[in-house]
């Protein structure tokens, strides 16, 4: 039996960490990119293809996808164009795969879909489990709920894993950089009223999630990629104070934080509080599933 995954976004944050760690585990991935000879060049260890016609053709003759392409949401001002960009970048790479694994003969194919913790919506204070319904009401949510749509399209015929992200925390990508800055200046801030649950998770989990999904055939439909302890906003404001040592409680309004973050203020100003029950059910072991540690882990590199 082949060996081969195929991986979008193979470029990227999680996708380069989980492309390693594949490879370790004795996957022969093929690393797809908008921009195959600059990836080439960054990791020369693996073979790259564009996202051409090569796409469908690799995609069918692996019958194995990791899907994590999309726009990086902190990239720039969300213009109607940019988040059209944010939105084709996500659905039609998975709408393209889904297509061609409909002709693979691999036996046991296999999707995994990157979606993101905004497709359940603002919910409050309400637990939201793996079986939370998606919505279209926040604009990435609703990107991200159509991207749901289109993987889960291909259930009924191969084995489709749509993975909700919560906030990925690591040291060297992500949002986390970004949100340490004011504490490294000295001043720490509580994003809003940091009342809202933020659904975050160490980068390491995130990782070994993922390629625990690939192996373990009990994980169907969408997936809950959050840290088992849900966290406020201002708990993750208080663990970076306390971990970098500086005070921590000066509230930024949401009217400034949105002026600051433009469109992408909807991934911290809302709350998301989201359960890994599936990963737990099935025995998943995170290695970070406190806030405290996981940020001081992250912090010491
Ligand atoms: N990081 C988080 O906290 C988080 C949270 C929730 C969900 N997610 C989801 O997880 C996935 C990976 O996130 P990440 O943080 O690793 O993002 P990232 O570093 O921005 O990487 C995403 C990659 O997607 C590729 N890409 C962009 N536009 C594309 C297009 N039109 N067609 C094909 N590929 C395209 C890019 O690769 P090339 O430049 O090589 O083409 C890029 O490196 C994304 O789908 C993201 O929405 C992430």
């Amino acid at each position: 039996m082949s060996n081969q995954i195929v991986v979008t976004g193979a470029a990227g944050w999680i996708g380069g960490h989980v492309c390693r760690v594949l490879r370790r585990l004795g996957w022969d991935v093929v690393g797809v990119s908008r921009s195959p000879e600059v990836a080439r060049e960054k990791h020369p260890d693996r073979p790259w293809i564009g996202i051409g016609s090569e796409l469908e053709t690799a995609v069918q003759h692996a019958g194995r996808v990791l899907d994590l392409a999309g726009r990086n949401a902190f990239e720039q001002p969300w213009t109607s164009d940019f988040v059209e960009a944010l939105r084709s970048s996500r659905i039609d790479p998975t709408v393209r795969i889904v297509d061609a694994l409909a002709r693979t003969r691999v036996r046991d194919p296999v999707l995994i879909t990157a979606s993101g913790y905004p497709a359940c919506g603002d919910g409050g204070d309400r637990e939201l489990a793996d079986d939370a319904p998606a919505r279209h009401e926040l604009v990435l949510g609703s990107i991200d709920a159509e991207r749901e749509d289109a993987a889960l399209r291909a259930a009924d015929r191969i084995r489709v894993a749509v993975m909700r992200i919560g906030l990925v925390l690591g040291p060297d990508g992500g949002a986390f950089p970004a949100l340490r800055r004011p504490f490294d200046a000295g001043r720490g801030v509580v994003l809003g009223s940091g009342r809202q649950w933020v659904p975050w998770i160490h980068l390491l989990d995130v990782v070994a999630l993922l390629t625990e999904v690939l192996a373990d055939p009990g994980y169907r439909g969408v997936v809950n990629a959050v840290a088992p302890q849900p966290a406020r906003h201002v708990d993750l404001a208080r663990a970076l104070g306390e971990v970098l040592g500086v005070s921590w409680q000066h509230h930024v309004p949401a009217a400034r934080v949105a002026r600051t973050w433009g469109g992408a203020s909807e991934l911290l100003l809302h709350s998301h509080r989201l359960v890994p029950a599936r990963a737990l059910e099935l025995g998943f072991a995170f290695a970070q599933p406190d806030l405290g540690g996981a940020v001081k882990d992250i912090v010491a590199g």
